[in-house]
């Protein structure tokens, strides 16, 4: 049964509310509320149309009906595998049937490339059509992207398509196995009083149509772009709506792609695919450590290399630190790739501990592929990098830091020690400066870890400070 209702969105940044109001309480816009009168319920039911009602659901429009858990069939609950093993990964095994999946990127990052190819896997493998919603392309461009990708697949359906309705019509003909919104920003319900792309539009379509998903058992893809102007009508309105949001990046100019995830109901976060992209469109990175820079250095002042860890796998990345004199009164900072208060308080420990006077420097650090690090045992790589390039000497060779910094110039080992210091044996290092050694662990060389109980200790390790109160140095 379908329940009547008046919803008023605000025109400027989307926010519902019951009732009208002159001016939106969520963003202070005078004027901005609109009505939006719909039948709460007839969205679902209309995109669940004939589909098949996954079981153990209410059919859509019916009353729903609880459910002992262990009588829920694990059915509903199978993947769609992407067909793209990296992808996979980042997914958490695959789409859920159901579940809605927000990949946000800048314009021509790939967005549509990638979901062209799992589009297309996904059909090939058979089963129900795969619809492809295209709001942003006309049909003949994406048929030319599809010949490049070799992702003709005939159970691959496209629509081309920027009312709601229209979509949710082809829905009620085709029950897809998946469904792809290429892109939310594109698509408008003109039933509701606002510009196509407007906060109220986005998240309204996002909001129709992650119903409809869950009520007739698809996943549902929306891609969309990272838009410049705040990222107001951008993927950012729809984080919360969502069963998962990745983010596809690259560096300018580079053909590294790196698909981040960053809120996943069903599958591991910090999760990256990495992929580059080609004439033939994404590839899996085979070596995703080398792709990151994670190769030993040799005689490099300003770089070192550490292994983060990113939801199921060691990452070998290198970091980079530029210190300069200050060019103008306020020392410069220029931080990509970790959070800039991380370096703030990396700066003021190496004063501090490592009597290093860098806090009045231009200061800047990179971290290699486009990679971010949220992972604070990377802090005595950032430490190493940093204090090598403001000495402008270089690091020892073929050496890699483990180990994240107290504010009192300690270092502490972080999570998953065994694994980040297998990943460095498997690369080749000779050495790792790390504050604990991993205990147990078959396969590693006897003399690979040196301990580094803290920052002066780390730095006469590197050669860069006489350690204050401790014996040896760095002697490979
Ligand atoms: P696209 O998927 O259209 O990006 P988005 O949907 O995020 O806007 O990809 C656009 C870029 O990718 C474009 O500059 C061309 C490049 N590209 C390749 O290099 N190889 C390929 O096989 C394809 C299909 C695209
Ligand atoms: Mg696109």
């Amino acid at each position: 049964m379908a329940r009547k209702s008046t919803r008023y969105l605000c025109k400027e940044c989307g926010a519902e509310s019951a009732t009208w109001m002159g001016r939106c309480p969520a963003c202070g816009a005078w004027d901005s509320l609109t009505e939006l009168a719909r039948v709460i319920g007839k969205d679902a039911a209309r995109a669940a149309g004939k589909a098949p009602v996954a079981a153990g659901r209410a059919p859509a429009g019916g009353p729903a009906r609880p459910l002992p858990l262990a009588e829920v069939p694990l059915d509903a609950t199978r993947r769609v595998t992407s067909g793209l093993a990296e992808l996979d990964r980042v997914l958490g095994g695959g789409f859920v049937p159901g579940a809605a999946v927000l990949v946000g990127g800048d314009p021509g990052i790939g967005k549509s490339t990638l979901l062209l190819q799992a589009a297309h896997a996904v059909a090939a493998a058979g089963g129900r059509p795969v619809l492809y919603v295209t709001g942003e392309e006309s049909p003949g461009q994406v048929r030319l992207r599809a010949e490049r990708l070799g992702a003709l697949s005939p159970g691959l359906l496209l629509l081309a398509a920027t009312d709601l309705d229209e979509v949710l019509a082809a829905l009620e003909q085709v029950a897809p196995s998946l469904l792809i919104l290429d892109s939310v920003q594109t698509l408008s319900d003109p039933g509701l009083e606002a510009a196509t792309g407007s906060p109220a539009q986005v998240r309204h379509v996002a909001q129709v149509l992650t119903r409809a998903a869950k009520a007739s058992g698809w996943p549902l893809v929306l891609i969309g772009h990272v838009t410049k102007e705040g990222q107001i009508a951008g993927p950012r309105l729809l984080e919360h709506m969502v069963d998962a949001v990745f983010y596809f990046e690259g560096e300018e100019g580079g053909s590294g792609r790196i698909l981040r995830s960053v809120k996943n109901r069903f599958g591991p976060t910090h999760e990256v695919a990495l992929f580059t992209m080609g004439d033939g469109g994404l590839s899996p990175v085979e070596d995703p450590s080398g792709f990151l820079g994670g190769r030993h250095l040799k005689g490099a002042t300003g770089a070192a290399v550490t292994v983060t860890w990113k939801g199921s796998r060691p990452l070998a990345v290198e970091v980079q630190a530029l210190v300069s004199a200050p060019r103008y009164g306020t020392p410069a900072r220029v931080i990509q790739g970790v959070d800039p208060r991380r370096v703030g308080l990396l700066v003021a420990v190496l004063e501090k501990a490592g009597g290093l006077a860098i806090g009045g420097s231009d200061i800047f650090v990179s971290v290699a592929g486009g990679l971010r690090l949220d992972d604070p045992s990377t802090d005595a790589a950032l430490l190493a990098a940093l204090a090598s390039a403001h000495a402008g000497a270089a690091l020892p060779d073929a050496t890699l830091y483990l180990g994240e910094a107290g504010l009192r110039g300690d270092l502490r080992a972080g999570g998953r020690l065994a694994e980040r210091c297998l990943e460095a044996a498997r690369l080749g290092f000779a050495r790792v400066l790390s504050p604990a050694a991993p205990e147990g662990v078959k396969g590693l060389p006897a003399d690979l870890v040196r301990i580094m109980p803290d920052v002066a200790a780390l730095l006469a390790a590197c050669g860069l400070a006489r350690a204050r109160g401790l014996s040896g140095g760095f002697d490979a």
